[in-house]
Order: C-alpha cells, then sequence, then structure tokens
C-alpha cells in the first residue's frame, strides 16, 4: 500500500538561530562577478530589509552590515525552477519531499524559488487550490503555483479565472496518463481557449496518450514487466508527436504555449520549428533530460533502476546532445527539473508491472549544479561578456546560465525583475557559486528526502557555497537556516508580455479569414 515516511522533523534541527532571521539583516557582497542575464562584471551588491539596495563597484554597507567576500566567485541571481511536484498526489500516492523539504534541498543548491503545479482533487480545482494554500503553508522560501487541468466542464472554467484573481497565471496540460490526469484533444483545445482568453499561460506535458496505452499495453506483453518496460513502451516518436500536436493546436488558437519537461531532440525541433513559423512558444528541458545516465533504468536492481522511472524518460546522448545544443542555441529557453521525489518503498508499488511505478525523479537541489557542470564553459567563457549565447554547441556563458535557470522563467511567469535580477529593488534572493569547488551528489547528504539520487556519485564542479533568501542567508558551510512559513507565496499576474498584441494579430487573421465580410453575418443567399 501507498507508503511516505513520517515527517520527521530534523528540517527543525536546521532552524537555528531563529532570533537572528527575525531581525533585517544587512548584507555586503564584495569583489565577486555579478551575473545577470544580460550582462556580468566584477562588481559588489548590498542587500537591506530583504531587497537589493544597490549594485555596483566600491559599495559601503552600515555600521552593523555584514561583509561576505565573494572575490573569484559568481554571484547570481538565485535560481528559480518552475517545474515541481511537492507533496503531491500522484498514482496512488504522494511525492516524498513536501514544501519544506523540498525547498530546503533547493536552497542548499542555490534555488530560491519554485512554481510548483497545484493539482485539482478529482478534476476540481477549486479545491486543489485550496489543499496546496494549505500544504505550503510550511514554506521555506517564495513560491508560486501554476493548475493543472485534468478535467473540463463549466465549473472548471470559471473556476478558472477565481484562481487567476489569486495569483495563478498558468495552466498545466497533460497529454498522458490516460485515465488518472490526461486531456483529449477536444479538452486541451478548450483549456486553450479559456487560458488565452484570461491571460493565462498554457503549460503541456506532450505525449501521444493512446500511443503510450498501445505501447505498454505491448512492451508488458512481450515480457518487459520491470522498469526498463517504462523506457521501451515511451519512444521519442510519441513525444514528438505529442509536441507537434500541441505546437499546432497552439498556433490554430493563436495563443502562447509552455511545453514542459522536452525530453526527444524531435521535440526540441518541433519547438524550434513552431518559433521560425512566428509562434510564442517556451521550451523547457529539465536537469535529468540533458545529464542523467540513461542506461540506468535496464539496472538489474530495481531500486536503482525504479529511481529513474519518469515521463517522458530519461533518453539516450543523442539526445541529451540535441537538447544541450537546443538549450545553448535558445531554442530551449529554461532549465527546470520536474523534481517529484519518490522513496524506493514508493516505487516498489510497481514491483510486478512498470505502470504502477511512480513516475519522478529529484533534481530541485541539484540542478543548478548539474546545469553549471553540463553546460558552462566554467574555464573559457568569460565574465566581462555581454555575448550571448552559444560558444560552442552545447556551452553557455555564465550570463546565459543565469537565462535558463532564472531570467527566463521570472519573465515568463511574470515576475521579473522582482526576480531573475540582480538590480536594486529586485528581491534579495542571491546565491554565491564557487567555480573552483567541487563535490560529489549523493542520497548520503542531499537535503531530499528521497533515499535514492539519480546523480549518485557524481562529481560536479562549481558549487553554490552560499544562498541568500529574502535578505537573508540560509545556507553557508554546508548548513540550512530556514524558518517553516518564511516563504511567502508570489501571486503571479496574468497577462504581460507573452500576450502583447494577441488581440490585433486575431483581429489580423479574421480580416484574412473573411475577405467579404465579417464572422456573424454571413453570406446572404436565396436558396
Ligand atoms: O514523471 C514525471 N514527470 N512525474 C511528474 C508528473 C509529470 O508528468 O510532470
Ligand atoms: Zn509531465
Ligand atoms: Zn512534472
Ligand atoms: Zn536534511
Amino acid at each position: 500500500s501507498p507508503t511516505r515516511v513520517s515527517r520527521i522533523p530534523h528540517l527543525l534541527a536546521f532552524c537555528t538561530l531563529l532570533v537572528c532571521r527575525s531581525r533585517a539583516e544587512s548584507i555586503l557582497i564584495k569583489g565577486g562577478t555579478v551575473v545577470n542575464a544580460e550582462v556580468s562584471q566584477i562588481s559588489d551588491v548590498f542587500i537591506k530589509d530583504g531587497l537589493i539596495e544597490a549594485v555596483g563597484p566600491s559599495l559601503k554597507g552600515d555600521a552593523d552590515t555584514r561583509i561576505i567576500n565573494a572575490e573569484g566567485k559568481y554571484v547570481m541571481p538565485g535560481g528559480i525552477d518552475p517545474h515541481t511536484h511537492l507533496d503531491a498526489p500522484m498514482m496512488g500516492t504522494i511525492s516524498i519531499d513536501d514544501f519544506a523539504s523540498g525547498q530546503g534541498a533547493a536552497l542548499a543548491g542555490g534555488t530560491t524559488m519554485n512554481i510548483d503545479f497545484a493539482l485539482p482533487i478529482q478534476g476540481d480545482i477549486a479545491k486543489g487550490f485550496k489543499r496546496y494554500q494549505d500544504v505550503s503553508k510550511r514554506a521555506v522560501m517564495d513560491y508560486g503555483l501554476h493548475m493543472a487541468i485534468t478535467d473540463w466542464n463549466d465549473k472548471v472554467s470559471s473556476d478558472m479565472e477565481k484562481l487567476t484573481k489569486e495569483g495563478i497565471n498558468s495552466f498545466k496540460f497533460f497529454l498522458a496518463y490516460k485515465g488518472a490526469m490526461a486531456v483529449t484533444d477536444e479538452q486541451l483545445l478548450k483549456g486553450l481557449r479559456r487560458s488565452k482568453e484570461l491571460g493565462a499561460l498554457p503549460m503541456i506535458h506532450c505525449e501521444n496518450t493512446e500511443g503510450l496505452v498501445d505501447a505498454q499495453e505491448r512492451t508488458f506483453s512481450q515480457g518487459f514487466t520491470g522498469p526498463e518496460g517504462h523506457y521501451i513502451s515511451r519512444p521519442a516518436t510519441l513525444e514528438d508527436e505529442g509536441t507537434a500536436r500541441a505546437m499546432y493546436l497552439a498556433k490554430y488558437v493563436n495563443t502562447p504555449i509552455y511545453v514542459v519537461h522536452v525530453m526527444s531532440k524531435g521535440a526540441a525541433a518541433e519547438i524550434a520549428a513552431a518559433k521560425l513559423r512566428g509562434q510564442r512558444v517556451i521550451g523547457e528541458t529539465i536537469a535529468s533530460g540533458i545529464a542523467a545516465e540513461e542506461g540506468k533504468i535496464w539496472d538489474p536492481d530495481f531500486k536503482v533502476a525504479a529511481a529513474f522511472v519518469m515521463s517522458p524518460p530519461i533518453r539516450n546522448k543523442e539526445h541529451q546532445d540535441g537538447l544541450k545544443a537546443a538549450v545553448a542555441g535558445g531554442v530551449l529557453d529554461i532549465i527546470a527539473t520536474d523534481h517529484c521525489p519518490f522513496n524506493s518503498t514508493q516505487k516498489r508499488m510497481g514491483i510486478h508491472d512498470f505502470r504502477s511505478i511512480p513516475n519522478g525523479v529529484n533534481g530541485i537541489e541539484e540542478r543548478m549544479h548539474i546545469a553549471w557542470d553540463t553546460l558552462v564553459n566554467t574555464g573559457k567563457a568569460h565574465i566581462l561578456s555581454t555575448r550571448q549565447p552559444a560558444l560552442a554547441s552545447g556551452i553557455i556563458t555564465p550570463s546565459a546560465f543565469v537565462g535558463v535557470t532564472s531570467t527566463a522563467v521570472a519573465k515568463a511567469f511574470n515576475a521579473f525583475p522582482r526576480k531573475g535580477a540582480l538590480a536594486a529593488g529586485s528581491d534579495a534572493d542571491v546565491i554565491i557559486l564557487d567555480p573552483k569547488a567541487k563535490h560529489t551528489i549523493s542520497a548520503s547528504t542531499h537535503h531530499s528526502r528521497i533515499d535514492t539520487n539519480i546523480y549518485e556519485g557524481r562529481e560536479v564542479t562549481g558549487k553554490v557555497v552560499v544562498t541568500v533568501s529574502q535578505g537573508k542567508v540560509v545556507w553557508e558551510n554546508e548548513k540550512l537556516n530556514v524558518k517553516e512559513g518564511a516563504g511567502r507565496f508570489i501571486k503571479l499576474p496574468t497577462g504581460g508580455e507573452l500576450f502583447a498584441g494577441l488581440a490585433e494579430q486575431d483581429e489580423t487573421a479574421i480580416a484574412r479569414a473573411f475577405p467579404y465580410g465579417v464572422p456573424g453575418k454571413p453570406v446572404q443567399r436565396d436558396l
């Protein structure tokens, strides 16, 4: 039966120095290379009362300002992970990280905000939102919410508008998980139109729902009942098709669209094609998609293999190289995680049938390190350069790194420049990354509750040594200092640049489609 580890109060163990946290802190970070998405240069950052007060050379603090020397290090906006599933009821169990443990892990890895996928309760998005308002009370850092749409009716449609007034500006549709979260093309089209009307960004999990069922049945009946069956039954072709279909339906509705967890190079190519057609598409890949070991899902140890089960699956080097090039070339805009952790006991729900293994991998703590280690040319991509973004296929500058892990997310969900920038007036969510520091990723040292880690044993170069959240140092000397309830729900407004000028485009399209009339005035004929 579904299991989850009891809420071990070890988080409380790092809630020390509460007194210190409740007083306003001012911090001066001196001499680091300050990296924004557009430019990086050696500079100081002065933080006061939770905000960035100033960025510039030779700044002076107040009498009681704490000074942090960042010479030889990169000072960057905290990462924003727009794709997480904390405390998420899925496949008969609940993901093992709640908002406190998952966000603690995030902060230890240099991510200072996440946007989590709120899930409806039996299709009811208002009820689902209420649940997430409750479970997110444990938040230790700032967060936003998306809402998934898993059913369609008048109530869903009207509740969507209510949720946009509560601070939700994006709705997710699954073209997968038949019988659970999947929507039909008919429901998707209605959802796309409604989202557009509200100025909310539709986000899509792109696979061919029916194709998956067909492939799963065939795979299982061929005797592949273990985790590898999951991989075999989710070929790239089905992801490519789902992506192409989503792109064309978005074009048909003329709405901006966000593709979550792009895992195949063919799907990236469909996004490139849509962008070339002039569509407003945001492409997201995830840390595991570019860097996790594809072959591990064949491991004879069920525990190891099952940890790699996620959808769409982690694919081979050819795909990973394609995805990296797509990030470097601007086809894919964002690197997220899809952090959806299940313990090995939970994964065992599918011990006899891969179709019952809860889908999801870890990543919220590892993303920044994996992306830096995998994509940034640490030795060469220098620092005073304003040139963007591709140095060579699959290599990006520190500025481009900030773009894909933070700024592009803030922009897509209308949180910029409050988030995603080191600039006067922005929230003081700041990280210091030491490009020389190395560490080895392991379940024995990570901060998530999950008892496995898909990057187990991997050494990465470049480490977040300090994390500042809401103007306070929360991660330093390998120690977390967080407080449950300190995280704020960041209301994300609808509309914004992605929607600008759409109405005019639609009018032009109507004028073209009806050269001799207008809708509502059909051609008069004597019959
Ligand atoms: O396997 C995954 N990705 N689990 C989380 C749900 C989803 O599809 O994003
Ligand atoms: Zn998904
Ligand atoms: Zn997901
Ligand atoms: Zn811990």
